[in-house]
């Protein structure tokens, strides 16, 4: 596939420069204010950070809690998250809690579940989290710009017991950036049609943690858990776990029944998570690559030797979700048109080319099911426990990571061929020309989106939503 050269990420004009003077991963930061009522702070502000690392300079972000990515919030599953979020930026905003099963009133969209958070404003949010496992929370108003600039964080869900210890149960919040010729943030380019009606924002940097080519920390002998969380706005990674000797335990926040060998690359869409173990055999430096074109290493695991023998591996346990009922389901086609490189052709059947052109003046690219945006009505309705089918035809010259709110879905077939594991998923890839079928049962009261998570995307048009009641 040929990529322009400011959106590749090109080991040569980049990574070369920056080698000097590596980092140590930044721990996620546990540790939030609490106000006196319990609740965990979290202000959404501007702020200033180096991507590039030393030799770059500061780019404009805005961030919460004054950090890149945005603070850890670790709970136990089951326990209530109290977030009283603070917005001090200079436009509205709100905050979404990626893969949690959540109750409507809390997730987080701003329009549909909730009104925008005005600057100066304070939204407090509560909820419970039924699902161990590896999440996110990021910003969900104009997301397509929020989210590429900073906004966004882990939300880890414990699992009742403690399996890993805090050394060996790592996240990792992979990021991509477009930087300009001093590796500073381009913010001349948020919003471009070009990108929204192509593959998305790209960009041409990826930090872990907030950081350039960090140094993470592992001990011999021992288990860890890495939780790969891929937070950028439309690049979808290309990795290679077994490359490091890591074993796949989950997605998606799901954990598997047992740890899985992933020979080859195993693609890691916008929003979707990958949950890993490793036991470092001996000490010494391992790359961490990154396997879109030639593989280049954009952190190091730096294996130390440990006093002790680890202790044996015990996986975590799954979680329970409501099996969907094939047999009584409501089917959904779920057909996607639209984009450059031919797409838009497609959308002449049903319209005129005055109607076609005036989509193109309102940033609208793509469609679902013929039309595009958010509407009045939902795309379907579904009765509470209902098992719902969607069959997505993907009718574009571009790759899509398809998000359903509020639900996990089983996997169960691409192309008409069942998959031999149907994973538990909130994100699903959908390649061109591809159909992917999805099941889940519509359990949870309200109002809820389906999009695309490449966010410039979802802005021109890949976005609509269900009504379960
Ligand atoms: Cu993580 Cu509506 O998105
Ligand atoms: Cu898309």
């Amino acid at each position: 596939m040929h990529m322009s050269r400011r959106t590749n990420l090109n080991r040569r004009t980049f990574l070369r420069t920056a080698l000097s003077g590596c980092a140590a991963v930044a721990a996620p930061q546990f540790s939030l204010a609490k106000t006196t009522d319990g609740f965990l702070e979290l202000t959404a502000a501007k702020g200033q950070v180096r991507l590039y690392g030393a030799n770059g300079g500061q780019s404009d972000l805005w961030l919460y809690n004054g950090r890149l990515p945005g603070p850890e919030i670790r709970v136990k599953r089951g326990e209530r998250v109290r977030v009283r979020f603070k917005n001090e930026l200079d436009e509205p905003s709100s905050v979404h809690w990626h893969g949690i099963r959540i109750d409507n009133s809390m997730d987080g969209v701003a329009g549909m579940t909730q009104p925008p958070v005005q600057p100066g404003e304070v939204f407090d949010y509560e909820f419970l989290t039924p699902d161990a496992g590896t999440y996110w929370y990021h910003a969900h108003n104009m997301s397509w710009n929020q989210v590429p600039r900073g906004l966004s964080g882990p939300l880890i869900i414990e699992d009742d017991e403690t399996l890993f210890s805090q050394d060996t149960d790592i996240t990792l919040v992979l990021s991509d950036w477009r930087l300009d010729e001093n590796g500073i943030l381009d913010t001349a380019s948020f919003g471009a049609r070009h990108d929204f009606s192509h593959a998305g924002r790209l960009g041409n940097w990826l930090t872990i943690n907030g950081t350039s080519l960090p140094d993470i920390p592992l001990k011999k002998g021992h288990w860890h858990r890495v939780r790969l969380i891929n937070t950028s706005a439309s690049r979808i990674l290309d990795l290679a776990p077994e490359r490091f000797g890591a074993k796949l335990i989950g997605l998606d926040g799901q954990t598997f029944n047992a740890p899985r060998d992933m020979p080859g690359t195993v693609q890691l869409a916008p929003a979707q998570r990958m949950d890993l173990v490793l036991r470092p055999e001996a000490t010494g430096t391992i790359p961490f690559e990154m396997m879109t074109g030639r593989p280049f290493a954009f952190a190091n695991f730096q294996v130390k030797d440990a006093e002790s023998e680890g202790p044996s591996l015990r996986l975590p346990p799954v979680n329970t979700l409501p099996e969907p009922d094939l047999q009584d389901a409501l089917e959904m086609p779920l057909l996607m048109e639209g984009g450059a490189m031919g797409g838009m052709r497609s959308l002449l059947r049903d319209r005129t080319e005055d109607e076609l052109r005036q989509m193109m003046q309102d940033g609208l690219f793509w469609t679902f099911n013929g039309t595009s945006g958010m509407q009045d009505a939902p795309m379907f309705s579904a009765k509470r426990g209902e098992t719902v089918v969607l069959e997505s035809r993907n009718d574009t010259s571009f790759a899509h990571a398809m998000h359903v709110h509020g639900h996990h879905f089983r996997l169960l077939e691409r192309n008409g061929e069942p998959l031999e594991h149907q994973d538990w998923r909130d994100t699903f890839t959908t390649d061109p020309g591809e159909t992917v079928k999805i099941a889940f049962v519509a359990d949870n009261p309200g109002k809820w989106l389906i999009h695309c998570h490449m966010l410039g995307h979802a802005v021109s048009g890949m976005m609509t939503w269900f009504e379960v009641s």
